[in-house]
């Protein structure tokens, strides 16, 4: 049976993973506004093998949201291979690993983008992975990180780069890679390497996701020329303007791209907020606070309606900030 990848129509536009972020409110709003898949925040597949609450919590969504994948980050086989089957079970459309993260404390374990550096180990968790999964399986990637000083003579820059890993592992049936086209080192600003992504579309088998500094429809339109990938991951371009999907599904169809109005980002808003209460109660309305932060952005008055919007503490002191500044806009 082809996986729900192979029938999502090219070019792909999939909702980059975000911790903080990418929880089942904002997904289910990025589907409505033009999203093809989304992916959630990565949880730690420790956590989920020891059952641990708020890592099981973020493994929860909504039917319409689908397809959905859940990403994991960890270097345990023992454990992927327990969360694999949670996450299987649980009914995601597909599971994928975590080989892109910089933070100190992922690294720290051997896990994210330090697995670029061990592209044979990075193969052996693959493989006890694919070996229970049923769902398709992707990776998600960065372009490069430097070698560590024992590696290598002094003075010598030898990097580990996406396609060593591709290398590695394209002879296995992983569904789709996404590349964020930064180093390791770049951190999350800085110019993309390009050349790098459409090396791995070039040598990987599967769909390839291009992802990094997409913005705009131009931009998406410019990377996907530049590096011929399947499709592209938004990230914090999404970030109060979901309907960035559908602009860029009309902008590449050839069709007049929608602006949207105050009251229609306004509406998005108000049912951002309103999912985001029915998803997680009081405190859904907590961490929705830095989401009302970027639809603020860009309006009249956008310094005032930030600052009132972090505080409205419930759904109607959202509604009636956001009326309000319509009102006196
Ligand atoms: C706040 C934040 C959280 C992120 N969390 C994750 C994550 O959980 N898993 C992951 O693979 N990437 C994560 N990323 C990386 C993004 O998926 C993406 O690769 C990166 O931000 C580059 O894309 P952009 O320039 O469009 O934001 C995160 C990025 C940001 C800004």
């Amino acid at each position: 049976m082809p996986s729900f990848w192979q029938q999502l129509a090219k070019p792909i536009l999939a909702l980059a993973p975000m911790e903080g972020y990418t929880d089942s409110a904002f997904r289910l709003l990025a589907r409505e506004q033009g999203a093809d898949v989304v992916y959630t925040e990565f949880v730690s597949s420790d956590a989920i093998a020891h059952r641990g609450k708020t890592a099981l919590a973020k493994l929860t969504f909504d039917p319409a949201e689908q397809p959905v994948v859940a990403q994991i980050f960890g270097r345990d086989p023992a454990a992927f291979v327990t969360a694999a089957k949670e996450i299987e079970r649980r009914g995601f459309a597909g599971l994928d690993l975590n080989f892109g993260c910089p933070a100190r404390k992922v690294i720290g374990s051997g896990a994210g983008v330090a697995l670029l550096r061990d592209p044979q180990y990075a193969r052996r968790l693959i493989e006890s992975v694919l070996d229970v999964l049923t769902i398709p399986l992707s990776i998600k990637i960065r372009a490069s990180i430097r070698a560590e000083r024992r590696e290598v003579a002094p003075d010598t820059e030898q990097r580990h780069t996406a396609l060593d890993l591709i290398e590695a592992i394209r002879d296995l049936p992983v569904a789709t890679v996404m590349v964020h086209g930064r180093s390791f080192e770049q951190g999350f600003s800085g110019g993309l390497d390009v050349e790098m992504i459409r090396a791995v579309k070039q040598r990987f088998p599967g769909l390839v996701l291009a992802n990094g500094g997409l913005r705009t429809v131009e931009d998406v339109e410019h990377l996907l020329t530049a590096t011929g990938a399947d499709g592209v991951g938004l990230a914090r371009g999404a970030l109060g303007c979901p309907w960035l999907f559908r602009q860029i599904r009309a902008y590449l169809s050839g069709r007049d791209v929608p602006e949207l109005s105050w009251p229609e980002i306004r509406a998005v808003a108000e049912r951002h907020a309103r999912q985001a209460v029915a998803a997680k109660g009081g405190r859904g309305l907590t961490e929705l606070r830095k989401h009302l932060a970027h639809y603020a952005t860009g309006q009249p008055r956008a310094a005032t309606l930030r600052a009132r919007l972090v505080r409205a503490a419930t759904l109607d002191d959202v509604r009636r900030t956001l009326a309000e500044v319509t009102v006196h806009a």
